[in-house]
C-alpha cells in the first residue's frame, strides 16, 4: 500500500463505528485440555491444548479503550454514553477479565472450575465460558456431532452447545466488533435471549428494561438466536439433554415475534425443546443421592449422536466401572430412552405439549446445525425466569404436579427462587473435566475401567450444595505451593495430592 494510501485510511479511522476492546485487565484465557478420540474403547485420545474464554456479557464495559467511566452499570446503560446501538458500540470497550478472583472460574489439566458466587469488589453470580479453538484466541473450537459421541462430566451446570459464530461475530458486524472471541462475543441460542449487551457490534440498548429481580441485567429489544443442543443440564436431583432446533441455521437476531416465547410457536426456534428427563419419564428411582446413577459419586456422562445426519441421541452414564444405560420411558404411549422424532411426537401428546420441536424441523434440521459446527458452552447459573423448575421440580406452576409430564424432580414449587439460592449456596461449583470427543465408541469402554480410580478417564460430579465455615468443598482446592484458602475439606471428602501446585478435596 502507498503512503498516501495509508494516510487516507488513518483519516478515515475516527468516523469507523466499533465495538471495543478495553486494555486496563490483560485478557489471559485459562488454559484447557480436552481430547479427540478415535478407534474404539477410548484407547486412542490425543489431548487437544486449548483454552476458554468468558462470553462478553459478564465483563467490564467501559467508555474509551483505556477509560474507566462505566457504559453499564448494573442493569442500566449510562444513555449519555449509549444514546443508540451504534454510537454505543463505538464509545465502549470490553475489557478482559481475572477469572479467578472476579468469576471464580479456575482450570487445571482438563478439569474447568466454575463457582456459583463470587465475591470481589461486588458479587458475581454464574458465569458462561467457550471453548476456543487450541492455539487460537480469536476463533471458537466448532463441534459436528453427527455420528460422534460426547462425554462430559458435571453437575449443577450446563454443557452444551450453541450455532455460535466460530469468529464471534466479527465478520457479520463490518468492522462494528473489534472484540470478538476473544472477548467472548456473539452469543446466541434457541432462546433468542434479549440480555445480551452487544449483537453483531450493535449494543442492545433500544429499548432496554432492567431486570425486575436481576440487578444485572435487562432486555433489549433484539434477541440472538440459534439452534442449540443441551447435552447436560442438572444438578444432584435431575439431569436433562435436550435439542432445540431452529428453521434459521446459524445465529439470526429478532426483534419482536421474530424471537421465540416461551408456550409459543413463534419466531424460529424451539424454545421448549424435546428433553429427556428420567424422573418426568417416569423412573424416579433412576439419577439421584443414592439412586442407579448415584450423584454422590463420580460419574461419566456419554451422549451419542447416532446416525449422519444423526436421527437419534442417545444417553449412557458411567460409574464404578459399569455402563448404565439411560432409563427407559415408562410414560404410557412413549418408548425407549433415546430422542428420536417419533419419541418426541409421542412424548408431546402424552403431556400435552405443542411439539415445537417438530415444527421447527426436529431432528433433521438439529442435524443440519450440527454438520455446520456449533460451539461447547459450559455455564454455571440461576433462574430469573422460572427458578429451575422445569429441570428439577413440578412445572408449569398452572398445572397439579400429578398430571402427566409435570413434575420433573423431587424439588419443591417452591425451590429455586434466585434470592434464596444464592443465599442459601453461594459455595456451589461446578467441575467439568475430561472432555472427549469422537466417533461413536471411541471415547470410553463399554466394558468399563474408563470411571474415576487410578489413571481412570472418567470423572466428576457432586452434590452441589455447599459447605459452610472455613472448609474446602467437594473438588475445591485445599492445598498448594502459594494456596492460602481452607486446607481441610468438607466431610466426607479428603485433600488429595494432585500435584505441588494444586490438592484438592474428593
Ligand atoms: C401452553 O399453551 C396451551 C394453550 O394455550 C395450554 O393449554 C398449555 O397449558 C400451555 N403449556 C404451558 C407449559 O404453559
Ligand atoms: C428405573 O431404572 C432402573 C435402572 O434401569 C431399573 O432397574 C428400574 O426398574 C427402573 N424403574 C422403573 C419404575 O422403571
Amino acid at each position: 500500500m502507498s503512503r498516501s494510501g495509508l494516510l487516507v485510511l488513518a483519516a478515515l479511522l475516527p468516523v469507523v463505528l466499533s465495538q471495543l476492546a478495553g486494555t486496563n485487565i490483560p485478557e489471559t484465557h485459562p488454559s484447557l485440555t480436552w481430547q479427540k478420540c478415535t478407534g474404539t474403547g477410548g484407547t486412542s485420545c490425543t489431548t487437544q491444548s486449548a483454552s476458554i474464554v468468558i462470553d462478553s456479557n459478564w465483563r467490564w464495559l467501559h467508555e474509551g479503550v483505556s477509560g474507566t467511566t462505566n457504559c453499564y452499570t448494573g442493569n442500566t446503560w449510562d444513555t449519555s454514553i449509549c444514546p443508540d446501538g451504534k454510537t454505543c458500540a463505538a464509545n465502549c470497550a470490553l475489557d478482559g477479565a481475572d477469572y479467578a478472583a472476579t468469576y471464580g472460574i479456575t482450570t487445571s489439566g482438563d478439569a474447568l472450575t466454575m463457582k456459583f458466587v463470587t465475591v470481589s469488589q461486588q458479587p458475581n453470580i454464574g458465569s458462561r465460558v467457550y471453548l476456543l479453538a487450541p492455539g487460537s484466541t480469536t476463533e471458537y473450537q466448532t463441534f459436528n456431532t453427527n455420528n460422534q459421541e460426547f462425554l462430559p462430566c458435571g453437575l449443577n451446570g450446563a454443557l452444551y452447545f450453541s450455532q455460535m459464530d466460530a469468529d464471534g461475530g466479527v465478520a457479520k458486524s463490518n468492522g462494528a466488533n473489534k472484540a470478538g472471541a476473544n472477548y467472548g462475543t456473539g452469543y446466541c441460542d434457541s432462546q433468542c435471549p434479549r440480555d445480551i449487551k452487544f449483537i453483531n457490534g450493535v449494543a442492545n440498548v433500544e429499548g432496554w428494561v432492567p431486570s425486575s429481580n436481576d440487578v444485572n441485567a435487562g432486555t433489549g429489544s433484539m434477541g440472538t438466536c440459534c439452534p442449540e443442543m443441551d447435552v447436560w443440564e442438572a444438578n444432584s436431583i435431575s439431569a436433562a439433554f435436550t435439542p432445540h432446533p431452529c428453521t434459521t441455521l446459524g445465529q439470526s437476531t429478532c426483534t419482536g415475534t421474530t424471537c421465540s416465547a416461551p408456550n409459543s410457536t413463534q419466531g424460529t426456534c424451539d424454545q421448549a425443546g424435546c428433553d429427556f428427563n428420567s424422573y418426568r419419564m417416569g423412573n424416579t428411582t433412576f439419577y439421584g443421592p443414592g439412586l442407579t446413577v448415584d450423584t454422590t459419586q463420580k460419574f461419566t456422562v456419554v451422549t451419542q449422536f447416532v446416525g449422519s445426519p444423526a436421527t437419534a441421541i442417545q444417553r449412557f452414564y458411567v460409574q464404578n466401572s459399569k455402563v448404565i444405560p439411560n432409563s427407559m420411558s415408562t410414560i404410557s404411549g412413549v418408548t425407549g430412552n433415546s430422542i428420536t422424532d417419533s419419541f418426541c411426537a409421542a412424548q408431546k401428546t402424552a403431556f400435552g405439549d405443542t411439539n415445537t420441536f417438530s415444527t421447527k424441523g426436529g431432528m433433521a434440521t438439529m442435524a443440519e446445525a450440527a454438520s455446520a459446527g456449533m460451539v461447547l458452552v459450559m455455564s454455571i447459573w440461576d433462574d430469573h425466569a422460572a427458578d429451575m423448575l422445569w429441570l428439577d421440580a413440578p412445572y408449569p406452576p398452572n398445572k397439579a404436579a400429578s398430571a402427566p409430564g409435570v413434575t420433573r424432580g423431587t424439588c419443591s414449587p417452591s425451590s429455586g427462587a434466585p434470592a434464596t439460592v444464592e443465599a442459601q449456596s453461594p459455595n456451589a461449583q461446578v467441575v467439568y473435566s475430561n472432555i472427549r470427543f469422537g466417533p461413536i465408541g471411541s471415547t470410553f469402554s463399554s466394558t468399563g475401567g474408563t470411571t474415576g480410580g487410578n489413571g481412570g478417564t472418567g470423572t466428576t460430579t457432586s452434590t452441589g450444595s455447599a459447605p459452610t465455615g472455613p472448609t474446602a468443598g467437594q473438588f475445591a482446592q485445599c492445598g498448594g505451593e502459594g494456596f492460602t484458602g481452607p486446607t481441610v475439606c468438607a466431610a466426607p471428602f479428603t485433600c488429595t495430592f494432585m500435584n505441588p501446585f494444586y490438592s484438592q478435596c474428593l
